[in-house]
């Protein structure tokens, strides 16, 4: 268990949602607001596999890095509590979705698919993203999944969210579920 002044997280919680939701801008800074790690599953894949995730999908085809991106996920829960910054399909793997909802409080980040896709600064490094219209691939993978972000155990609205807000969303949401724990403070003598 991790602690810092004045919370205490008891388990790790898993940012889910499309790519361009904002997981790994707004888990960075929950991580750095709350005093815990920040872990993003995709860092560690490319770490694992010692290629990039575009070549993954090439050269292993999607399936392969599913494979990899669930043995990750589930190493990663087996740690101490962190924020976890997943990729945009971990939750739609059945094994995965239920590795993490056993596992971590699941937050949805939810955005238009207009937010998403102007939040996305490199296009390149998604694969799914690299051919056709992004907007139309966004909106039909948001149609798509959208069933499977729902069992989120939280789902957080960022279309016009600040990341303050976003911060105080979460740390309510957790406290409410008992994960979030304000420390008490010793009185100095
Ligand atoms: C994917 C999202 C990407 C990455 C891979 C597949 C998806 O992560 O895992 O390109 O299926 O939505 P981000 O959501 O962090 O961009």
């Amino acid at each position: 268990m991790k602690q810092n002044q004045n919370y205490l997280l008891s388990n790790t919680v898993a940012l889910i949602g499309l790519m361009g939701a904002g997981k790994t801008t707004l888990g960075r800074y929950f991580a750095k607001s709350l005093l815990v790690d920040f872990v993003d599953s995709d860092d560690k894949i490319v770490k694992r596999a010692g290629i990039s995730i575009p070549d993954i999908f090439e050269l292993s085809g999607e399936q392969k890095f599913r494979d990899i991106e669930q043995r990750v996920i589930a190493d990663i829960l087996q740690g101490s509590p962190v924020i976890l910054s997943t990729g945009g399909g971990a939750f739609i793997s059945p094994k995965t979705r239920e590795i993490l909802s056993n596992k971590s409080v699941t937050i949805w980040l939810r955005a238009k698919p207009e937010t998403l896709l102007s939040r996305i600064d490199n296009l390149h490094n998604r694969p799914l993203l690299a051919k056709g219209d992004p907007l139309l691939t966004l909106t039909k993978l948001a149609n798509e999944r959208e069933r499977y972000y729902k069992r989120a155990d939280v789902i957080i609205d960022t279309n016009n969210l600040s990341a303050k807000r976003a911060l105080r969303e979460l740390i309510f949401a957790l406290q409410e579920r008992d994960v979030l724990k304000l420390e008490e403070s010793v009185p100095k003598e």
